[in-house]
């Protein structure tokens, strides 16, 4: 008997005979000819070692390197201060609130990814300095919001501990070679963590810059890469029709060339996958909005996406997502079962109201929830679908987050663009440099 995935994926209701507006079962055999090709293509890159990513499950030597330094760093400090911004920060954050066991590993607190100086100071406010590491991400090594968190923090652990014993707080995760953060650290003397230099930001929460804060957070963070490591095997080994990622970016794609969802809304109904939902959303919108194709047309591509909550934002969202505009596909995450439950209790027998709910577990109640809004977006016409992972553990979470970047890439493939730059957030960063009198920049 084959084995079962780890994500199984729900498309049942994505489908017109269900849904309403947008695509039908007849287009699927069209649909599953293109994602063919695309899965081809994408193998071919892999082979060709053209989509860096895709390395990531191999690579034992630098999870060494990282389990080895965080039990280093965790030994030394009570709190690990991560540093960063976009795919150098959300990777990290979705990991740590996913699977960050209590009362275990290092405090992780997050800065850098604004310049919001109440923040800095409600931080430097909240910090023993003198038991903090600072980890600094920056694969750039020139991204001003951290960058500047950085001098800043760096400048108040000198005062803290002085010149020469501040070196031993800092770690820097950036490119091997180049970059201003390179430069500083080599002067400094701080310890590092290469950023692999074929892969982007975003695609890179489960390399150094997202496995390094969750091993000080006390993830084991091996089986993150074994969950990856999964979905890439059965990728590998599955036709287009068998391939959840495929599949997934095939009926996204499908809707948006038709004109109707350019909307992507992604809800996991746990909130320990909240953060997930953030780095979903960078992937997703960096990677796929583009002005012009890989021949240089002028296309406008790009989904929407949208970080929702089950089933708090049933009482936010849900409302416009069954009656607003057509412009939705939704997907849920469902998690088959939570690492602790709790029963409604019974003390009103005889008030139907409260009765009801008596002696249900919570996790039967947000499983109804899901189903019921799942049924009701179809009912309304809108497409939805629901991926459904076993737990919440390192496996999935990896498992996870590799689905999306297979998912992201394959739908790069189909819009025919490039998934991996992100040239539009460059005039915004020349205007600021311009603004703060940068030399060599002007408005
Ligand atoms: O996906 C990306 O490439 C970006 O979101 C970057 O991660 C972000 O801009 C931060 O860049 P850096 O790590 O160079 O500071």
């Amino acid at each position: 008997m084959p084995k079962k995935p780890l994500i199984t994926y729900d498309h049942s209701l994505m489908f017109a005979a269900h849904s309403g507006e947008g695509f039908s079962q007849d287009d699927a055999p069209e649909m599953l000819r293109k994602l063919g090709a695309v899965r081809q293509e994408l193998l071919r890159l892999k082979a060709a070692g053209e989509i860096g990513f895709f390395s990531i499950p191999d690579a034992g030597r630098e999870l060494r390197r990282v389990e080895t330094l965080a039990a280093a760093v965790r030994k030394e400090f009570k709190t690990l201060i991560v540093i960063g911004i976009g795919g150098s920060d959300l990777g990290a954050r979705a990991i740590i609130r996913a699977l960050k066991p209590s009362g275990r590993g290092m405090d992780v607190r997050f800065i850098g990814a604004n310049t919001d100086p109440e923040e800095i100071a409600a931080l430097l406010g909240s910090v023993d300095l003198r038991r903090a590491a600072l980890n600094i991400i920056s694969k750039s090594g020139d991204t001003i919001e951290p960058m500047s968190a950085f001098l800043l923090l760096r400048d108040r652990l000198i005062k803290r501990v002085g010149q020469r014993r501040h070196a031993r707080h800092v770690i820097a995760t950036t490119d091997a070679e180049k970059g201003t953060l390179r430069r500083i650290a080599e002067t400094e003397g701080y310890r590092t963590l290469p950023v692999p230099a074929d892969i982007g930001g975003r695609f890179s929460a489960l390399t150094t810059v997202g496995l390094f804060p969750a091993a000080c957070a006390g993830v084991p963070v091996k089986g993150l890469l074994a969950g990856a490591g999964e979905v890439l095997k059965e990728f590998v080994a599955e036709p287009a029709s068998g391939s959840g990622p495929l599949i997934f970016a095939g009926l996204h794609y499908e809707a948006y060339v038709r004109g109707f969802q350019h909307v992507t809304v992604l809800m996991p109904y746990a909130e320990a996958l909240r953060d997930l939902g953030a780095w979903f959303r960078q992937l997703w919108a960096e990677s796929l909005g583009k002005k012009h194709d890989r021949h240089g047309k002028v296309v406008y591509h790009g989904l929407t996406p949208i970080a929702a909550l089950g089933a708090t934002d049933q009482h936010s969202q849900i409302q416009l997502y069954n009656e607003g505009p057509f412009d939705k596909l939704v997907t849920f995450i469902e998690v088959g079962k939570f690492r602790g439950d709790l029963r409604v209790p019974n003390p009103y027998p005889d008030i139907e109201g409260a009765a009801y709910m008596a002696g249900l577990p919570f996790s039967r109640i947000i499983h109804a929830e899901r189903e019921a809004t799942a049924l009701a977006l179809a009912r309304n016409g809108r497409p939805n679908g629901t991926l459904t992972v076993p737990d919440i553990s390192p496996r999935t979470v990896g498992a996870l987050m590799f689905f999306f970047q297979i998912a992201t890439a394959a739908m790069g493939e189909l819009l025919d663009i490039n998934a991996y730059d992100q040239p539009g957030v460059e005039e915004g960063k020349k205007n600021m440099y311009a603004i703060l009198g940068r030399t060599g920049y002007n408005l």
